[in-house]
């Protein structure tokens, strides 16, 4: 080890809950390390049966990585022992570490070992073998840069697979897209955003379909959950259960043993309204504190990753035991707390940093199990919306309930007027809304302030760009009027819509002069480049750095859904959809940077100059590119002059491709920002590399 003393690197690894492996005392810096490896002396005879669900390796740094399988013990009560070997090689004639692990029913047979004392950017193959010579897939990983590498890196971010409802298609290309490149284009790591697993299953016999795919037979939770047509998992084993459902599909699991990954939960991991240890049901909060510890373990045992867990096991996930006790109390930061609640949080320490070469800090957050509760959960359905509007609410009122007592300089108004409707304000007394918490904030500001390198990356698991229309400029005819006093937004609970904490971040930024600021974000479900603001026109329009969403790799979006929920006689459906010589586009992707009046016009004309000439220049200055249909990945480029972002979009992923390459693209575009100095301003460019991105610029 060069930089890391062993007793430091064996006390990271125990934190982490991983063994450790040494590459035979290799001093990191010298290149005749690979001298020094040897031939495997293993008789490895692949039985990828006995490994069902493959293999994995994540959070790779300069001079380490982390490796990962699961081979179950079939009838045997007792351990199984894995000898794993990373070497130089696929033969493995030139190894460079060999660790022994046990794998125990305590940790669903999962293994994780953490190898050390690597060469930086270089490529490895590693394998896991029992006492019987029986072996996994072989894998395939690559260790990150060292600090001073001037290189571009590479990495892709990819957010929401659904393997219940839609195919891994946009792994498939990526794998064929990762062999064929050059070896500098090649990708460093896969940044996964969360949404790994949903956790909410149909069974296909009380749901056939969802929208344009039919459910598929995954998984059967025991006994789980039933909430309207949907099971949700109750125990660790439900919560097991569904990750290795995910991990049968052959694209998802080829990527993991192609890529390493970095992975961070969004919600889906746990529960889809959840927040802190608390669950909502059927308009119902209920503590979940059993569950979230669940959810944890499970995410723990599947996800590779430099976590930090409070107990000390190596091989076992050892979380606390806790009861499902209501959470009635909440601190000044809107954090239950109730000892139950903070010790299942706690449980999992999944927010982390990772260096990557001279040119990105990756950052990456956890929104969810520190978060208040979503001011607009508690609204009465209708509150600030109507349903001649669907989808918009309320920009001021979203605004006002998100900055709860802040509000008005601490001044809340005690009623919020929409229409002829006065409402009781009831986030008066409330916090202003966190996404981060108190103290996973003040670690981040504190990354952001102190990172020395030209990127410092925002790994955000949900949206950071306002979704933003101007339903105030409905043409007359239109009728009702828009009962709100300005604009409308179509999102809450995700970054965009906490506007006090987005404001205080981006404050700190602007006030630190903190250059080469970009935002990775996922769970929209859509396609998203753009400029990273706290404010909207009438207020002062000033980025401070570059933001990007990703699209899903296969769950739908809101456009599929549209297309089978809104009525064809719809008033506002030409805001959503345009319906043209026998084709449905995407009208909300004009709505969302144009506004309405850019809809209507391409409803009656299907000019599109003619409708981009209507544009509102004050609805959208932040976009510059979405596309609310878009699934498949995005890779992002960053060197010491630009960070770029390719957006690879497929058509939607209904069926598995038969075809190596994944299947047809739909577009290829990038996105380019050049690194500003402080204090000067953002700006992206845009080149279509292939295909037709439509409506969405
Ligand atoms: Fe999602």
């Amino acid at each position: 080890m060069n930089r890391l003393s062993r007793r430091e690197f064996l006390r990271i690894a125990a934190s982490i809950g991983a063994v450790a492996a040494f590459a035979c005392g290799i001093d990191a810096n010298a290149r005749e390390a690979t001298g020094r490896a040897i031939k495997s002396k293993l008789r490895w005879n692949e039985k990828r049966e006995l490994f069902p669900e493959g293999v994995a390796s994540g959070d790779p740094q300069a001079d380490s990585v982390l490796l990962w399988t699961r081979r179950p013990a079939g009838d045997a009560k007792s351990d199984v022992r894995l000898t794993c070997e990373l070497a130089e090689d696929a033969a493995f004639e030139h190894v460079v570490a060999t660790a022994v692990a046990n794998v125990t029913a305590a940790a669903d047979w999962t293994c994780r070992v953490l190898v050390g004392g690597l060469q930086p950017a270089r490529e490895y193959w590693y394998r896991f073998t029992d006492a019987d010579g029986n072996g996994s897939r072989v894998g395939r990983t690559v260790t990150a840069p060292a600090d001073d590498d001037a290189r571009a890196v590479r990495f892709a971010f990819v957010s929401c697979q659904n393997v219940n409802d839609g195919a891994q298609n946009a792994y498939r290309r990526m794998i064929f897209e990762d062999r064929k490149a050059k070896a500098e284009d090649r990708l460093g790591f896969v940044l996964h955003l969360g949404d790994f697993i949903y956790e909410l299953v149909w069974y296909p016999e009380e749901r056939a379909e969802m929208y344009d795919r039919k459910i598929r037979d995954i998984v059967r939770y025991s006994p789980g959950e039933k909430h309207e047509d949907f099971h949700i998992p109750t125990t660790v084993d439900d919560y097991r259960a569904v990750y290795k459902a995910y991990l049968h599909d052959p694209d998802l699991q080829d990527a993991r043993a192609h890529f390493p990954f970095v992975a961070m939960w969004d919600n889906h991991e746990f529960s889809w309204l959840g927040w802190q240890s608390l669950q909502q049901f059927d308009d119902k909060t209920f503590p979940a504190q059993r569950r979230k510890v669940a959810a944890n373990q499970a995410w723990f045992e599947f996800q590779p990753a430099r976590i930090r867990k409070p107990s000390k096991g190596l091989e076992r996930f050892d979380g606390p035991t806790v009861v499902d006790a209501p959470i009635e109390t909440f601190d000044a930061h809107g954090f239950g707390t109730e000892p139950n609640n903070v010790a299942a949080v706690n449980s999992l320490t999944g927010y982390r940093a990772l260096r990557y070469g001279r040119h990105v800090d990756l950052i990456v957050t956890d929104q969810h199990s520190y978060r208040s509760q979503d001011p607009t959960a508690q609204l009465e359905a209708g509150t600030f919306e109507s349903k001649d509007f669907p989808h918009l609410f309320d920009e001021p009122a979203q605004r006002m309930l998100d900055a709860g007592r802040s509000a008005n300089g601490g001044n809340p108004p005690a009623a919020l007027r929409f229409g002829d409707k006065d409402v009781p304000n009831r986030a008066k007394d409330a916090p202003p809304q966190t996404i981060l918490g108190v103290t996973q904030k003040a670690w981040f500001l504190e990354r952001l302030k102190t990172s020395r390198a030209t990127w410092k990356v925002w790994g955000s698991t949900s949206g950071t760009l306002d979704t933003r229309a101007d339903p105030q400029n409905l043409p007359a005819e239109i009728t009702p009027r828009w009962p709100g006093t300005g604009y409308a937004g179509m999102g809450s609970g995700d970054v965009s819509a906490a506007y006090v904490e987005r404001a205080e971040i981006y404050d700190f930024i602007a006030r630190n002069r903190i250059s080469g600021f970009a935002t990775v974000a996922g769970d929209r479900h859509s396609f998203w480049a753009g400029l990273a603001a706290k404010d909207l026109p009438p207020q002062p329009f000033a980025p401070v750095g570059v933001a990007f969403i990703t699209g899903s790799i296969s769950a739908p979006g809101l456009v599929e859904s549209l297309e089978h929920k809104l009525p064809k006689q719809h008033p506002l459906r030409p805001l959503f959809l345009a319906d043209r010589d026998g084709r449905t586009d995407a009208a909300i992707n004009l709505l969302l940077r144009h506004g309405v009046r850019t809809c209507f016009e391409y409803a009656r004309s299907g000019d599109i100059a003619r409708a981009k000439a209507l544009s509102n220049p004050q609805n959208a200055p932040h976009v510059a590119f979405v596309d609310m249909g878009g699934h498949g990945y995005s890779v992002v480029r960053a060197s010491a002059e630009r960070f770029d972002v390719e957006f690879v979009c497929i058509p939607r992923p209904i069926e598995r491709s038969a075809s190596d390459d994944g299947g047809p693209l739909r577009y290829r575009v990038v996105h380019r920002a050049k690194l500003w100095a402080p204090g000067e301003t953002p700006a992206l460019e845009r080149e279509v590399i292939e295909g037709n991105v439509d409506l969405s610029t």
